[in-house]
């Protein structure tokens, strides 16, 4: 199967799954304990069914969106992923540049494999900060006063990774940061030649958003073991006030699913909460963020910009989120499984496929433009 033949959400994966290592295709594909909430995520949209007006006069359609003080071309922006120069070696460069042509936020991970002012210094497109609370204050001080100095726009604080999930996969597989070449990545390499030869021949990984800061163990580092014995379990809702008093600006709390936790985020002056369970890979059994999105827009969403991220995988999904009244939808696997099929142009190829599912589905659904979708176009079964 070429680029060209991938026409959905499901053929890039099919893609992705050739041309990866097994243990990294596992990573990105994987989820916690059974992965309930992970197939959830995504059955949760077919719990309710779009209602069209038609006859509206749909020739000119303006899908953009203002999501905390930020315009994007398209209500749909690649979520903060972790290590991309594993599945692709060109990795963050090539999801923020093709973010960039199509006009939508690109989130830079702490555990991102190139550093966010390199990005933010390419590109002119809105870009978040993605930031895992650590252990050592300092670091975390230190590592906001890089995000200000390099000009992003947006902190976006996950708060669901207190600890790390329980990844059946990845402990079957070994999967650990650094990548090693086990025995049996050995094989691996062996049978998928290209990415291997691309992952020898190309910049050596490292994470610049840490590298700078911590000293990173030589030994092999577990995603467990990363959340376990780097983020700080203590963490609480006094402490994150802080860090919004001395971002002083857009502040989002990423992994919010309760609506006593949205008010709290209200009140200590957050301009943004994405209702996320992490596609799936954290507490498994927890609620769908589209499940859960009704009930928060309707506590706080006229304080606070509500975005929800986790199982889209349609351009339907993305307007059936904003009918309920999310500003805007996040998505993780949706853009990398392209990444790792076709580095830049897979991803370009992703966001064009939403882009025009997006459009096609709004002139079906007769709105011109994001305001005209409202509840009333949803019905639940
Ligand atoms: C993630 N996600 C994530 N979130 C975060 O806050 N920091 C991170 O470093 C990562 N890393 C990461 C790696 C991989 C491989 C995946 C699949 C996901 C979560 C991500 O931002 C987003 O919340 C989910 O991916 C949304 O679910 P979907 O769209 O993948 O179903
Ligand atoms: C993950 C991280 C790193 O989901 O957030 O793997």
């Amino acid at each position: 199967m070429r680029l060209k033949h991938c026409h959905n959400f499901h053929d890039f994966r099919k893609l992705a799954k050739r041309r990866l290592p097994s243990p990294i295709f596992n990573y990105i594909d994987g989820a916690a304990d059974d992965e309930v909430t992970y197939r959830r995520n995504t059955e949760s949209f077919e719990t309710c069914d779009l209602v069209p007006n038609v006859l509206t006069g749909v020739e000119d359609i303006d899908m953009s969106v203002t999501v905390m003080g930020q315009k994007l071309d398209m209500p749909i922006y690649c979520s903060p992923t972790a290590l991309q120069r594993l599945f692709h070696h060109d990795g963050e460069r090539a999801v923020a540049a093709a973010a960039a042509k199509y006009g939508t936020m690109f989130g830079v991970s702490s555990l991102g494999t190139v550093s966010l002012a390199e990005i933010r210094k390419k590109h002119n497109n809105p870009q978040v900060y993605q930031f895992y609370y650590h252990k050592d204050r300092g670091l975390n001080r230190a590592m906001m006063e890089s995000a200000k100095e390099a000009g992003v726009e947006i902190m976006m604080l996950t708060v669901d990774s207190i600890t790390g999930g329980n990844r059946e996969r990845d402990l079957r597989t070994g999967f650990s940061i650094p990548f090693r070449l086990t025995i049996s990545g050995m094989l691996q390499f062996a049978i998928k030649p290209m990415w291997g030869i691309n992952y020898v021949t190309h910049a050596k990984f490292s994470l610049p958003q840490l590298d700078q800061h911590v000293y990173m163990s030589d030994g092999p580092l577990s995603i467990g073991r990363y959340f376990t014995e780097m983020l700080d379990p203590s963490m609480t809702w006094y402490d994150v006030a802080e860090m919004v008093k001395q971002w002083d600006g857009q502040f989002c709390l990423k992994g919010i699913m309760s609506v006593e936790d949205a008010r709290k985020a209200v009140d200590i002056g957050c301009t943004g909460i994405i209702l996320s369970n992490h596609g799936g890979r954290q507490l498994d059994g927890s609620r769908s963020p589209f499940d859960q999105l009704a009930e928060i827009v309707d506590a706080v969403g006229d304080k606070i910009d509500v975005i929800m991220d986790s199982g889209v995988q349609r351009g339907t999904h993305v307007l059936k989120a904003l009918s309920l009244g999310a500003k805007a939808v996040g998505g993780g696997r949706f853009y990398l499984y392209p990444l790792a099929a076709a580095g830049q142009p897979g991803v370009e190829r992703a966001l064009e496929l939403m882009r025009t599912e997006i459009e096609r589905g709004m002139r079906l659904m007769g709105c011109k433009s994001v305001n005209d979708l409202s509840s009333s176009n949803l019905r639940f079964r």
